[in-house]
């Protein structure tokens, strides 16, 4: 027995044998090319799920059916922790300004990740434990993420990861007070793994659940560090697939001061690197490589560098770096390093100077460097010592923290609820956005 979620919703089933195609994923005004294919992740999940804690849920709201937890007694028996399942009421109820202990699941690509952050009262939450799984190897043979094979590994890990945290930080499931998981952006596919396990698990529990923008949790991910900034502060966000200079005055508050109008600089090292056959991911890679090369020793492009605005573009960089590599043919070989630190030192100038000039522009004298760029060793030395001289503080996310983690979206989960920018909700059907503007957070 099984219902269609009104909704994009979770499905289960009284059986264990697998029948996505007899349901099918409900998807909202059919944004899904390949419901199927998430359908299918989505539903492995539930299986998963089951497995541990003897669980399903699946919501029918639209149809003015509560939603409903299902458990199964003999899967119960081997539960490796306690889990109380509860009937789910729909009825709205944020934990207020301080939200106790938040859950925190990331599957936005290929890191599985899971957190458990404490917030009391309005101060800084604390950050008790957090575990991840990264999929790196398992691309690294096709040369970039498969999203297909991301959506099945982040089923396969997320719950380990959970117990995982559970027994670091020393506490119970039954403790959480709110299941938090990325909404987006990101790949449908593994998005939908995290989302679904999250709703599933705070349905079980009757715990209310947040849906966190991936974006928000880089931006506030400096807060878990041991030297946390205060706002206002101008904000560089560097990932994969985002490259932005934004105004952040509080939890919400952001405005955006500038952006990429093509690739983003985690992009412009991941192509650059691949077409220098480092492999995936480029941008660790190839700035291990430029350590040992000259920075000076090719002339590349600094796009936009002198627009009068912040944009950025990276797209004319990858061509100059493949027009480059042409020409030098055999001789590339010997030269990679030099070719991949005169990349490096483009992309690293024209986020400094944008990163100064944002500064200059609002009056600030703070600055927040967040995303996988962020780790950079060359673009943390070159802004420390502009910043130095500027006279501005700069914060950055811990190392390890700088890439995707669970950590980040307990927190800024967290940092949410104690704002009041948002509240936890017993409505556990779902669905994701994997493309979703930050300026449209609230939207
Ligand atoms: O924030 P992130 O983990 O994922 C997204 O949300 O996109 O960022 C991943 C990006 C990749 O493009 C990766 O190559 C880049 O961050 N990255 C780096 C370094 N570490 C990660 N780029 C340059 N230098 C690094 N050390
Ligand atoms: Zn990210």
């Amino acid at each position: 027995m099984a219902r269609m979620a009104g909704r994009t919703g979770l499905a289960g089933t009284g059986g264990d044998a697998c029948r996505c195609a007899r349901f099918g994923l409900g998807a909202r005004g059919g944004r899904w090319g390949s419901a199927l294919h998430c359908f299918c992740a989505m539903h492995q999940s539930v299986m998963a799920l089951r497995g541990w804690g003897g669980l399903g849920v699946w919501v029918a709201r639209s149809s003015g059916e509560a939603a409903r937890t299902y458990t199964s007694a003999p899967m119960m028996n081997r539960l490796p922790m306690s889990v109380t399942a509860s009937p789910a009421s729909f009825a709205d109820d944020a934990p207020g300004p301080a939200p106790g202990l938040v859950l925190g699941i990331e599957s936005s690509c290929d890191e599985t990740g899971v957190a458990l952050v404490h917030a009391s009262g309005q101060g800084v939450p604390r950050l008790e434990a957090h575990a991840l799984h990264s999929q790196i190897e398992m691309h690294q043979a096709y040369g970039g993420v498969v999203p297909e094979l991301a959506s099945r590994d982040h089923i396969r890990r997320v719950l380990p990861l959970a117990t995982q945290v559970l027994a670091a930080a020393g506490r119970s499931l039954a403790e959480v007070d709110v299941v938090a998981y990325t909404r987006g952006p990101g790949l449908a596919g593994a998005l939908l793994v995290g989302s679904g396990v999250a709703c599933a698990l705070g349905a079980a529990l009757g715990r209310p659940v947040l849906g966190v923008h991936h974006l928000e949790g880089h931006l506030l991910s400096p807060f878990l560090s041991a030297d946390p900034p205060e706002f206002p502060f101008v904000a560089l966000l560097v990932s994969g697939g985002h490259t932005q200079l934004m105004r952040v005055d509080a939890v919400g508050d952001y405005q955006i001061l500038g952006e990429t109008i093509d690739d983003a600089a985690g992009e412009a090292f991941d192509k650059s690197a691949k077409l220098m056959g480092l492999g995936y991911p480029g941008g660790p890679a190839l700035s291990r490589l430029a350590e040992a090369g000259d920075p000076a020793a090719f002339k590349l492009p600094r796009p936009l560098l002198h627009s009068g605005d912040l944009d950025f573009s990276f797209a004319g960089l990858k061509t100059a770096v493949l027009t480059q590599a042409r020409k030098l043919g055999d001789a590339l070989e010997s030269r990679k390093p030099d070719l991949a630190a005169s990349t490096q030192a483009a992309i690293v100038e024209v986020l400094l100077k944008k990163s100064m000039a944002a500064l200059r522009q609002t009056g600030l004298r703070r600055l927040v460097v967040a995303g996988g760029v962020g780790a950079n060793r060359e673009l943390r030395q070159r802004l420390n010592a502009a910043c130095q001289t500027a006279r501005v503080r700069v914060h950055y996310p811990e190392l390890h923290l700088c890439t995707d983690n669970g950590a980040m979206i307990a927190m800024a989960a967290a940092m949410r609820l104690q704002s009041g920018r948002a509240q936890a909700g017993r409505d556990y059907s779902f669905d994701v956005r994997p493309r979703w503007p930050l300026d449209a957070i609230d939207a």
